[in-house]
């Protein structure tokens, strides 16, 4: 059993193979935190972990006959401010008086075989195969003054070091109280020996991992742009400052959510730390009436003990194999070719069947039709929110005429669309100006020339289902990217009342995440849903249960600027959820030259694509792209199932390496990329990993053998180019690391 509770010691004690999460129900009834960690052995009475209990000066005492409860001091599970805790706390209510004290004590508690869906039915959440495979722990909290009740959730997976939180307050009492914060979690940790690990950025550089020692006060990572944003994922760790990829300790927090979040780690007087991470407080209120619920997303948490690179393989392994749902989890994205940057806004059907069927004859097996296809659409300025073809650029027979010329040529199509968005100049905004998110009296504001549309407004969710409904059933489609290219302003809906208005952010997205499941469960279920935001600017565990099994990871093609991009957004999401594309050298974005190679080895760990027009190329360049294919196609399920690994080099940024293992060990394939040539350098050996120590594996393009001890312990020689400037001609034939700037080499191992 993995959830054991001491009746006497009132312990509940949540562990498996790997981990154990203590907690302990204190005298007054609240809720103490004892232990979060490396396992430890089942014991009765965990009471002495509870920090020394003394009287100490300038501390408040809830009940002063009992000096040894400060709420100051003790580790708390989910913590209320005012009460001589004045720390961040994980929420706030105010009471129809104006009042904020809310007690919540401990009332009882369940304990149930698997993992039920959170209560409202529309918030993504991990999930369990079978009741085997875990057990939660709700426990019910009352505030005896209001009536108000608190469900804490707790879930743990027998055979993963994982633990799900999300909390649920449900009003039984006469009034409606107003929820300023509610936050999903709250963990308080006895040091601040730690440094905070977060993915940011902006638009073209997202997730750029950052690390900075944790100090007094606060430390934020939170987005209040509507979305869960290119400037902050919604995902942080706190590592042991000693931990590197593969050793030290780690505990790692996502929020499977897509809009406004914020983690929120605070060190104390005492030297303890709390972290917090929940929806953003930053202007969000919900009013909760009588018999009303307010479920909050979960935080999955994730504890390692050997190094980044067991915790991000943990978060792989649960997004992929219990994130997204049970009917899309084994789908394998089809190799593509997307139009953007090889036309943007300039294309007829000729020029698409052009690229397409060139793409076709070289092994590409989808064509994802971008921005542009529809009336009013020749630059960014109009078009979004009718959705009606443009049987212009479309002529014969619009979307269905393309599809089903490209079934003629064995190719699928892929349908770009942009359904939370309208222009100015589009009909629907014409007929219904007040659809548009904007608040009354005051200016709206634009973001790349377009509004947002209320998707508070079911109305306005009921209108993009009708139309998206109608252009998926006329043409056979089976990929769909799903764009969002601004982030809310002026935040406020029509459809609130004014005391209502702090709901509109959290409901924007159920708005968004009601229209997605309903839209998913019409498609058929091999449908792919790509789900993009200008790039990555949406990339979360929400949006991949809601669009699976993609995101576009970023904007930026650049091989280079992706090494980066690739390598923090890995920390908390799978392989398999990365569009990866080879595009056009100079590069659109950072107008670099990288050979094609390099471009070809860096966007094949991913989901594999193409934005580039094939025939523009040479026929080396073509060629080399159909080789590409090929080895992708030989390695995709390995590349979408396989086990994941961040390799340590000694050159510092200068240099990324990877590697994917199959399920078994006995495949693996290295990536190995340097940004600059170094003359004459020091070394070029990296230790692999996950490989089988007693097997014997070929390099499959040198013939040459290894002992899987032998690549782990001593590591792999590649060939970096070193001494190898014989000639012009040989220089430019390779594409070997370090021979010229913007190197890379892949290596296929087998046992
Ligand atoms: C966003 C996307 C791009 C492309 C354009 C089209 O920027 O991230 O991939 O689809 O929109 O307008």
């Amino acid at each position: 059993m993995s959830i054991k509770y001491n009746e006497t010691t009132k312990e509940l004690h949540l562990t498996n193979h790997s981990i154990s999460y203590i907690l302990k129900i204190l005298p007054d009834g609240q809720l103490g935190h004892l232990y979060y960690g490396m396992k430890l052995s089942h014991r009765e009475d965990f009471s002495h972990l509870l920090p020394p209990l003394h009287e100490r000066a300038y501390v408040c005492y809830p009940n002063d006959a009992n000096k040894d409860l400060s709420y100051d001091i003790v580790k708390r599970e989910y913590p209320e401010y005012g009460r001589s805790d004045y720390h961040e706390g994980a929420f706030s209510i105010n009471h129809e008086n104006g009042s904020i004290i809310t007690d919540f004590s401990y009332d009882s508690h369940t304990i149930e075989e698997g993992k039920p869906l959170l209560v409202d039915g529309i918030l993504p959440a991990t999930y369990m195969d079978s009741d085997s495979e875990g057990q939660t722990l709700e426990i019910k909290m009352v505030d005896n003054v209001t009536g108000l009740e608190l469900y804490l959730s707790y879930s743990i997976y027998e055979s993963l070091p994982v633990i799900t939180r999300s909390s649920k307050f449900v009003n039984t009492g006469k009034t409606t109280v107003g929820l300023q914060k509610a936050m999903s979690m709250s963990l308080d940790f006895e040091s601040m020996d730690f440094e905070l690990l977060q993915l940011s950025g902006a638009w073209a550089r997202e997730n750029h991992m950052e690390m900075s020692p944790l100090r007094h006060g606060h430390q934020s990572v939170s987005s209040s742009r509507g979305a869960s944003s290119h400037q902050s994922n919604p995902f942080v760790a706190l590592k042991s400052p000693s931990c590197t990829e593969n050793s030290g300790e780690v505990y790692g927090f996502s929020l499977v959510y897509s809009g406004n979040f914020k983690a929120d780690v605070t060190v104390n007087h005492y030297n303890q730390t709390r972290l917090i991470m929940g929806i953003n407080d930053h202007n969000f209120s919900w009013q909760l009436k009588p018999s009303e619920v307010f479920q909050t997303p979960e935080v999955v948490m994730v504890y390692s003990d050997m190094g980044l690179n067991q915790m991000s393989q943990t978060y792989h392994h649960l997004y992929r194999e219990r994130l997204i749902s049970k009917t899309k989890r084994n789908i394998m994205p089809p190799v593509l070719i997307n139009n953007w940057e090889a036309t943007y806004f300039d294309f007829d059907e000729d020029k698409l069947l052009k690229i397409a069927s060139t793409a076709a004859e070289i092994g590409v097996e989808t064509f994802v039709l971008d921005d542009g296809w529809f009336e009013n659409r020749n630059d960014d300025k109009s078009g979004l929110g009718d959705w009606n073809i443009d049987y212009n650029k479309l002529p014969n027979g619009g979307v269905k005429g393309l599809s089903d010329k490209l079934d003629a040529i064995g190719m699928k199509l892929g349908l770009w669309v942009e359904p939370e968005s309208v222009s100015e100049i589009s009909t629907v905004y014409q007929l219904h100006p007040e659809w548009v998110i904007q608040t009354p009296g005051r200016n709206k504001t634009l973001g790349r020339n377009q509004y947002l549309l209320d998707y508070t407004n079911p109305d306005v969710v009921d209108y993009i289902y009708n139309k998206l409904s109608k252009i998926y059933d006329g043409a056979n489609i089976t990929y769909v990217k799903w764009d969002m290219n601004r982030n809310i302003t002026e935040p406020y809906s029509k459809t609130l009342q004014a005391h209502r208005q702090g709901e509109f952010m959290h409901r924007y997205i159920l708005g968004l995440y009601s229209l997605l499941d309903k839209l998913t469960k019409k498609f058929p279920p091999e449908m792919i849903i790509e789900s993009c935001a200008g790039g990555g600017g949406r990339f979360d565990p929400g949006m991949l249960y809601y669009a699976p099994p993609l995101a576009w990871t970023s904007d930026n093609t650049d091989a280079i600027a992706r090494l980066q991009i690739q390598k923090g957004t890995s920390l908390c999401y799978p392989l398999r959820s990365m569009g990866c594309h080879v595009s056009m050298a100079p590069n659109h974005q950072v107008g670099r030259y990288t050979k094609l190679q390099t471009r070809i080895d860096v966007a094949s760990f991913g989901a594999y694509g193409f934005q580039l027009d094939i025939n523009k190329m040479n026929e080396e360049d073509v060629t080399r792209i159909k080789e590409s294919i090929l080895r992708y196609k030989e390695m995709r399920e390995l590349i979408q199932f396989g086990q994941f690994h961040r390799l340590e080099t000694e050159s510092g940024d200068n240099m990324t390496a990877w590697m994917m293992t199959s399920k078994d060990k006995t495949i693996a394939v290295v990536g190995i990329y340097q940004a600059l040539a170094i003359a004459n350098p020091p070394k070029s050996i990296i230790r692999l990993q996950g490989l089988l120590p007693e097997k014997i594996y070929k390099n499959v393009l040198t013939d040459t053998q290894h002992g899987g001890d032998e690549l782990m312990y001593r590591g792999l020689t590649f060939n970096d180019a070193g001494h190898y400037y014989v000639n012009e001609d040989a220089l430019l034939a390779t594409n070997q690391v370090g021979a010229g700037d913007f190197t890379s080499e892949v290596i296929i191992l087998q046992a």
